[in-house]
């Protein structure tokens, strides 16, 4: 099974650096294909807790190649201090790729995020502030600077004279910022040049030529499919394709050699920023999650807002990513509740809905429809077979992946890499 693309169900954060990571042993080369250092992916191995962000998680596992593909947006002062981190760490980091279409995240990128979630007041995004977005717009306007622009000086020198010459318009005549130079940008890009010169490559020639010799590539998506920018929720989202479509278009490997789609969904559901979320919970139910789920962000530490399992979502990841498989994180989390609501469909406005609407106005007046579940109040953290879940365990399961319409192949009931039931292999 050579082509395994993992994707986010919801809104992010729902394990995908820990299904990554199961898969590693398996795997001979992992690409994140879209994002950058917006995403925050935590991996727990035995005693030691990784907290990985633009690079992929798959630079866990010894042997593999982790690449970073062109679909990515890299803040190149991040990659390096996130490779020193590892390397500090006795982690090998030296077989990394870097696709030469990345485009690159400067301080022009950072600066216009904060600004423009500042002047959108209380309609911001709630970004992580990073630069991902305004990067996008940059390469979508076909202003942006990509990770081969850094070793043609005077190539560099036209682009950034471009991208300057309209971003210093913004900066200073609508967001009363100073202007940045043209030298400052160009002294620190080519900086970073002798360093990169040996990462960067034709990231899609390799991984294809892998692929034709029978190897495995997993395909890393950071974000979900409710952030994608054009299936999740607009405007709402982030500015990269997180649904498995996004996994061809940025790595550069054609779609049909794309196997395997699995869905990475937690038992309840978290989103951080602003947006639509119709199942989320303002009372103890709600604490009750988020303080015994952790749930608080990996890269900007704001607490995730909180709410039940919904559905209707998955269903709609299903149909959008062509899911295979769905892996169900944080089971564990769900222990002690007496019982626990599910979404099934919503009402709008007195109008039963059983996917998620399409019109963004219907979706923010959403109400939940739920079914409730009993459940359970055993440790689950050592169980490795299904079979030997409680039986209400087992039964909230089944009705999830009977509502969801695609087989749960895994089930992760604690942090550590080794705290998973799997149900089918995902690599036969
Ligand atoms: P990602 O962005 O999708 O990679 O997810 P994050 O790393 O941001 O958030 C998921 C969190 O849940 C991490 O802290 C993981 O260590 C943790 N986690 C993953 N799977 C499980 C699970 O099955 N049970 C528990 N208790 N924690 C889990
Ligand atoms: P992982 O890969 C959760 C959210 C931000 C904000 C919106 C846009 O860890 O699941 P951006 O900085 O991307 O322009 O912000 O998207 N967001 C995430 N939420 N997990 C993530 O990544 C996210 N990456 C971006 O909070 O609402
Ligand atoms: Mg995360």
């Amino acid at each position: 099974m050579p082509g395994i693309v993992i994707v986010g169900v919801q809104w992010g954060d729902e394990g995908k650096g820990k299904a990554t990571d199961l898969l590693g042993s398996r795997i001979d080369w992992v690409v994140k294909f879209n994002g950058g250092n917006n995403a925050g992916h935590t991996v727990v191995i035995g005693d030691e807790k990784y907290a990985l962000h633009l690079l992929p998680s798959g630079i866990l596992t010894p042997g593999v190649t982790p690449v970073i593909g062109n679909g990515v947006v890299v803040d190149i002062e991040v990659l390096f201090h996130e490779i020193e981190a590892l390397n500090a760490r006795g982690l090998d980091t030296s077989k990394l790729k870097i696709s030469a279409n990345a485009h690159v995240i400067t301080q022009y990128h950072r600066t216009i995020d904060k600004v423009t979630e500042r002047f959108l007041g209380k309609r911001m995004i709630g970004t992580t502030g990073r630069g991902i977005g305004p990067a996008y717009a940059d390469k979508i306007n076909r202003v942006g600077i990509r990770m081969q622009d850094l070793f043609d000086e005077n190539i560099l020198r036209q682009k950034v004279e471009g991208a300057l010459d309209q971003r210093n318009h913004l900066l200073v005549k609508v967001f009363n910022r100073r202007a940045i130079t043209v030298d400052e940008i160009m002294t620190e890009l080519l900086s970073y040049a002798d360093r990169l010169r040996p990462m960067v490559a034709d990231t899609g020639l390799l991984l294809s030529e892998a692929l034709d010799r029978g190897e495995t590539v997993l395909f890393e998506g950071g974000q979900a499919t409710m952030l994608d920018i054009d299936h999740g929720t607009y405007p709402f989202v982030t500015s990269s394709s997180a649904t498995s479509g996004g996994a061809a278009i940025g790595s550069g490997v054609a779609p049909n050699k794309l196997d395997r789609i699995v869905g990475i969904v937690k038992a309840y559901t978290t989103r951080v920023g602003s947006g639509p979320f119709p199942t989320e919970l303002f009372d103890a139910s709600g604490e009750f999650l988020r303080s015994r789920g952790f749930e608080f962000g990996t890269t900007t530490g704001r607490p995730r807002r909180v709410g039940w399992y919904d559905a209707p979502i998955t269903r709609y990841a299903t149909r959008i990513n062509g899911l295979t498989d769905l892996v169900l994180t944080k089971l564990d989390i769900l222990t002690g509740l007496k019982t626990i609501p599910v979404c099934v469909a919503y009402d709008v406005d007195g109008v039963r809905f059983e996917e998620v609407p399409v019109n963004q106005t219907d979706f923010h007046h959403a109400v939940p429809i739920y079914e409730e579940f009993h459940g359970w109040s055993e440790d689950i953290s050592g169980v490795r077979r299904f079979e030997d879940l409680p039986i209400r365990a087992q039964e909230y399961v089944l009705a999830l992946e009977a509502m969801s319409g695609t087989r749960i192949s895994v089930i992760g009931v604690g942090a550590d890499r080794e705290a998973v039931i799997v149900r089918h292999d995902l690599t036969d």
